[in-house]
């Protein structure tokens, strides 16, 4: 078993993992041995704070071994992907891999005979949307029935958070000028849409800041990302890109005046980019579990590995 997009894993599943998640956080001392001696092998094409952390701390605090990869230095790259990870599988129990494209998570998990978790790739982030509820239900004490406003661009987090969102009785309702090409999915937006837990507002039907805030206000939770994936934003080739998307989305920054009275939790999966898509301010807010969400990605990943390792 894999989690590659989520879209494969049973509501009973989803529900179960984030139940472990916030088992884990309360007792970890439980689960210190839980995956003695297993090593768990990170494989990364792109930066990360959160998602390495949480699986190299994550494996140690399971009593199991990590192995950071940098995509960069090992041979990954001249060989065929299929034949590495072939290799790879023979020598650890476990994978965690960020690629650029999620073509090649896929094709990776494919050729892997070791359980393969996608550490975010153009189109996904389901560790992320893991810990999410993990963080929701902690908040709210519930998952069924909470109502989530994404506003940004179409993202792979959006699209994780609407996976599996729709699996447990969570809607989404996204507000977005643009989607980010590699994480177009309409066979999940579909899918989401008739289960009646997705629905996407088109923004130039949206007059003012008013209606605006209407929307955000009818949630429990309003969540922001990135307006340009981490592997973009400070490339010099999309500097002009990078221009264009500001001038376009700041209109739906989240700030102090747009949730002005709005009782609702703030969420952001970080690295967050302070002035752009959230004032830095909001950080802070009383309202927001933005940094409860990071730390949370580590009690959830090591509720992730033990899943995959069926050791839970
Ligand atoms: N939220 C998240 O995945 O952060 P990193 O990119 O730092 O891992
Ligand atoms: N959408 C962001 C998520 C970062 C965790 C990105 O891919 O860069």
């Amino acid at each position: 078993m894999h989690l590659i997009t989520l879209k494969d894993w049973s509501e009973a599943e989803i529900r179960e993992t984030v139940e472990n998640c916030i088992k884990i956080k309360n007792h970890p001392e439980k689960y210190r041995h839980a995956a003695s001696a297993l090593s768990l092998s990170l494989l990364f094409q792109k930066t990360s704070t959160r998602t390495r952390c949480a699986g190299e701390i994550g494996i140690l605090q399971l009593g199991g071994h990590a192995l950071y990869l940098d995509w960069r230095t090992t041979n990954f790259g001249l060989a065929d992907l299929g034949d590495e990870m072939h290799v790879l599988s023979d020598y650890v129990d476990i994978i965690l891999a960020r690629f650029l494209k999620h073509s090649d998570i896929q094709k990776a998990a494919d050729a892997a005979s070791v359980p393969v978790i996608n550490g975010c790739c153009d189109r996904y982030h389901p560790t992320q949307a893991i810990g999410d509820l993990m963080t929701i239900k902690e908040h709210l004490g519930k998952l069924e029935g909470v109502k989530l406003c994404f506003i940004g661009i179409h993202n792979n987090v959006c699209n994780s958070l609407i996976s599996a969102g729709m699996n447990v009785g969570l809607a989404v309702t996204v507000i977005a000028p643009e989607v980010n090409p590699a994480a177009v999915d309409e066979e999940l937006w579909t899918q989401a849409e008739q289960k009646g837990y997705y629905k996407s507002i088109p923004t130039d039907t949206l007059d003012s800041n008013a209606e605006l805030q209407e929307i955000i206000a009818e949630n429990d939770v309003v969540y922001t990302d990135t307006w340009l994936d981490m592997e973009f934003f400070a490339d010099p080739d999309f500097a002009e890109e990078r221009e264009r998307r500001m001038k376009l989305m700041m209109p739906y920054q989240l700030n102090p005046s747009l949730l002005k009275g709005i009782d609702c939790k703030i969420m952001h999966c970080l690295p967050a980019h302070r002035g752009y898509e959230i004032a830095g301010e909001l950080l802070d807010d009383p309202r927001a579990v933005i940094f409860e969400q990071s730390e949370n990605r580590l009690h959830s990943m090591k509720a992730i590995i033990l899943k995959l390792l069926e050791r839970s």
